[in-house]
């Protein structure tokens, strides 16, 4: 049997990684086999591609790069990673996939949900996550749960406009295609929202 692909998507500070971290010990203590990775990266030449986008001294690189740079990391996790650990059967999280170059790129940079459309149809092959888990949480508040913010890399040095069109454009999504995407409901402690992240898995009867 193959294993079904779950994509963890959200803003800066959303929580992701520990959200990731929590389900996947969960995961290990009901003995479900699984994987973590993430992008862009997760892969050898895939990390090289995403030091190369993230490096903060990079400042002259245009979108069309960007978007690019970030289709040619997901070409490569994808074939590498992704779709071997899949056809063993094994489940998949993964920390972003195309959602992110939908509402980062092609929503809060402006290039168009087409266009990214396009270039991520051809590096995907349209191999689609079996569901997203969007962490519906602003950057607003995400940045006043943590009490401040990081210096950050390339994209996390852009400021809160642009953070908050790229959660405009999250929830954009998530009405585009709400049989893929599942808002994750984030106004509780990090406790409960790893619960509603289980049962939400358990409801998609994932696990
Ligand atoms: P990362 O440190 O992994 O951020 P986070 O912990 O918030 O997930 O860096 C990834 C950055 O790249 C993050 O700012 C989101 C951005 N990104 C895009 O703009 N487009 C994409 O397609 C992907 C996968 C990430």
């Amino acid at each position: 049997m193959t294993g079904r692909f779950i994509t963890f998507e959200g803003c800066e500070g959303s929580g992701k990684s520990t959200q990731i971290r929590l389900l996947s010990e969960k995961l290990n203590k009901a003995g479900i086999p699984h994987i973590v990775t993430r992008e862009p990266g997760g892969s050898d030449i895939a990390e090289k591609i995403r030091a190369i986008i993230l490096d903060g001294r990079n400042t002259a690189m245009c979108d069309e790069c960007e978007a690019l740079l970030y289709a040619a990391a997901r070409a490569q996790h994808l074939r590498e990673i992704v779709q071997p650990a899949l056809a063993a059967g094994t489940l998949v999280l993964c920390d972003r996939y195309v959602d992110s170059s939908l509402a980062y790129q092609g929503y809060a940079r402006g290039l168009g949900l087409k266009f990214i459309e396009d270039i991520n149809s051809f590096a995907m092959r349209d191999f689609c996550p079996d569901l997203t888990l969007f962490l519906d949480i602003s950057p607003k508040d995400a940045f006043n749960r943590k009490h401040g913010a990081d210096e950050g890399d390339r994209m996390e040095q852009l400021g809160i406009e642009f953070h908050s069109k790229v959660y405009e454009g999250y929830l954009k999504l998530a009405d585009m295609y709400p049989d893929r995407i599942a808002k994750v409901e984030c106004g509780g402690t990090k406790f409960q929202t790893a619960e509603n992240i289980y049962n939400i898995l358990k409801s998609h009867k994932i696990i």
